[in-house]
This record gives C-alpha cells, sequence and structure tokens, in this order.
C-alpha cells in the first residue's frame, strides 16, 4: 500500500508499528566503543566513522530523498563533499552564477587552486544546460537563494547526461517535501538542513543523497577522513524536527504565496521574486517539479534607507538571516557582499506565524517606509 507523503515523513526512520521500544530512537555519544581485534569484524569502531543515530536518521533521509544519504556537519560541509568526491585537476564545473554566494567562494578559491576550471551560468532559462561543453559536473540551485531564479531540473539532466556530464542540485530552499531532484533525474542532491527541513533555527546540518550506494560510499570516505562529521545531538534533534516538516512547510509555503500576492500589489514594492507567482519568468517550469513554492519570497524596496526603515519598523518578524524556521525573519541582502542584488533588496522566510499578523506587520512597515 502506497501511503500519504505526509505519512512517509511523519514515520521516516521509526520501525514498524509492531515493533517494541521506544518511540524516540537512542541518542548514541560515544566516540569509541569496545572493538578487539580485527577491526572489520565489528560494526562500530570510531565516532568518526559511523554513529547510530547518524544511521537512524540517515535512513530517514534516504527515504525521502530516494537513494541512500550522507549527512554532513553543515550544508556547507555537504557541498564540499561533493565537490571534492567528484572533481579532480584538470575538470570543469558548471555553477550557476547566482548560487549560494559561499558555494561560488568555495569554487573560485579552492576548486581554482586545485586545477578545477569553474564556469558559471546563469539559472535562468536554463542557459547551464548551454554550458556543459567537456564538463564533468553541473551543479544546479533551484529556486536560487536569494534571487528565487528556477531552472528546468528534467532539461538540465537531460543535456548534461546526453554529454555524460554529472548533475548535482542543491534543493535547500525546496526540501525533499516540495522537490524530489532524484526523481527528476539528478544524481546527487545537496542540501542544507539547517533551513526548512528541519525549521526550528537550533541546529546547523547538511546532507547529500545520491543513486548509487557507491556514490553515497564515497562520500562516507570524505567524511571520515576530512571529518566534517554531524553532532549526534544535532542529528538527534533534526529527525525530532521533522515529524512536522509536513505541516510547517505547508502553512509557510501558503503564507509565502498570500504574502507574495500581497507585495505584488502594493505600489511599495518595485519587484517580487516568488516562483508561485504567475509573472515570474519560470513559474511553469516551477509548477512542473515543485509540489508548492517554498517559505521564501524575496523583494526590492530599491533604497537602502527604505530597506532599512522597513526593517526597523517591524514588530513581529525578526531582522535576521538563514530560512526556513517557524519564526518569520527578514534581511537586507547586500549588507553581506556577494549576490548581485540591489542596496534596497530584501530576503523574507515566512514562519508559522499567522498569515494576518505577518501581512499586518509587513504591511505597517512598508507605510513607515514610504
Ligand atoms: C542554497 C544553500 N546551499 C547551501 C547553504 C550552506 O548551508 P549551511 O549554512 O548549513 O552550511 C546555504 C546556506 O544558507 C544555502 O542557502
Amino acid at each position: 500500500m502506497t501511503r500519504h507523503r505526509d505519512t512517509v515523513v511523519l514515520h521516516a526512520g521509526h520501525g514498524p508499528a509492531s515493533s517494541a521500544g521506544p518511540f524516540a530512537p537512542a541518542l548514541q555519544f560515544a566516540s569509541t566503543f569496545v572493538a578487539p581485534g580485527n577491526p572489520a569484524a565489528h560494526e562500530l569502531t570510531y565516532g568518526r566513522f559511523h554513529n547510530p543515530t547518524w544511521t537512524v536518521w540517515e535512513d530517514a533521509l534516504g527515504l525521502l530523498e530516494g537513494g541512500p544519504a550522507v549527512s554532513f556537519a553543515s550544508g556547507m560541509a555537504a557541498v564540499s563533499a561533493v565537490l571534492g568526491a567528484c572533481l579532480k585537476p584538470g575538470d570543469i564545473v558548471v555553477l550557476p552564477d547566482d548560487a549560494y554566494y559561499t558555494i561560488r567562494r568555495v569554487a573560485e578559491g579552492w576548486l581554482t587552486r586545485i586545477g578545477v576550471q569553474v564556469r558559471l551560468a546563469p539559472t535562468r532559462g536554463n542557459a547551464q544546460a548551454t554550458a556543459l561543453d567537456g564538463a564533468r559536473l553541473v551543479w544546479v540551485e533551484t529556486p536560487s537563494n536569494p534571487l528565487l531564479e528556477v531552472c528546468d531540473i528534467r532539461e538540465i539532466v537531460r543535456a548534461a547526461h546526453a554529454s555524460n556530464v554529472e548533475v548535482v542540485v542543491d534543493n535547500t530552499t525546496a526540501t525533499p517535501y516540495l522537490q524530489q531532484p532524484l526523481h527528476l533525474g539528478a544524481d546527487y542532491v545537496v542540501a542544507s538542513d539547517t533551513k526548512a527541513l528541519t525549521g526550528h533555527s537550533d541546529l546547523v546540518l547538511g546532507h547529500v543523497a545520491t543513486t548509487s550506494e557507491e556514490r553515497a560510499g564515497a562520500l562516507r570516505t570524505w567524511r571520515n577522513q576530512h571529518g566534517a562529521i554531524p553532532g549526534p545531538m544535532e542529528v538527534w534533534l533534526a529527525h525530532r524536527s521533522l515529524a512536522t516538516l509536513p505541516l510547517r512547510l505547508t502553512q509557510q509555503c501558503r503564507s509565502a504565496q498570500t504574502l507574495a500576492e500581497f507585495l505584488h500589489a502594493h505600489t511599495g514594492v518595485a519587484r517580487v521574486h516568488y516562483p508561485g507567482l504567475p509573472d515570474h519568468p519560470a513559474h511553469v517550469v516551477a509548477r512542473g517539479q515543485m509540489d508548492a513554492f517554498g517559505s521564501v519570497v524575496s523583494f526590492d524596496l530599491e533604497t537602502q534607507a527604505r530597506a532599512d526603515t522597513f526593517l526597523r519598523s517591524l514588530t513581529l518578524v525578526r531582522e535576521a538571516t538563514s530560512f526556513g524556521g517557524v519564526l518569520s525573519t527578514a534581511e537586507r541582502r547586500a549588507r553581506w557582499g556577494g549576490d548581485a542584488v540591489g542596496e534596497g533588496f530584501i530576503r523574507f522566510s515566512v514562519g508559522c506565524e499567522a498569515v494576518e499578523d505577518i501581512l499586518d506587520d509587513v504591511g505597517g512597515a512598508l507605510g513607515a517606509a514610504g
């Protein structure tokens, strides 16, 4: 019997209903295990190699993603593992020029230094599909952070696989609840689990899922050798938070759509970026590969002065970075540098508050910003 997706998420990583034992999985902190003689004879030996709490979490992630999953200390640790395990000197990697800026920094710094050629192309219009010549890997981020550009995953996969290029999708903004890149043909999906997947702004984690045990094994070897291992406590908390993903994200996406429409109709807002709006350049593509459009809405107030006044005037929404949490946040993205956005560009993360309260707060702050 095929169960509803929400039920699958809720039960992911828990045993069958008939099995005896505690509801909550055990939390294992041990850094070492009794393991005499031949280490290969033991399932558990040392805490950098394996941990039963990781295994439960990775089983849950694997179920949601549709392939074996490997958990990492952060989204960036997961990103670096894929880049490091897949690329060697002389390879070409195609990155979105609007990817999360730290990924571009890592590529331009570390990858270039070890002799990997980094080629940039926009997410918009599937431009990466026309930049694949001689490449080893194409890295896709859709919807992208913070501009929420969307590309067609199936189309990129088709072009890439025809040229023997592997495809990685950074699925952070969507989560596997809204979009499942492995089912759309990608070879790897990578994500920051610091964001909506766990949603409580109380941990930093990341993961990679892929299509074969061989690929997952190479990532585990990378994690073991480079030491980018997740903390057991964070992993346990992440698993606990996963159960409410459908409830949280369903409400957040619904409210984000309402907020995007409100901002779109507001004369004080120059531009709104949200794939759920019919005038988003890739709205139709997003509809074809996402179940809903996510919890982040970006918009442009044109000047730093107006954006600062807007942020200062919010009384419910907190000014903070990151996104996907149950509490709404907003920030002026240009304060960090690195993104091709104007000084008045706001990235807004819609939380689980009643949407009337979010609209009330945003409306009041827009009024103050003039
Ligand atoms: C799209 C995307 N990928 C990766 C990361 C890195 O994740 P972390 O901060 O967990 O290292 C982020 C963080 O904001 C992100 O937005």
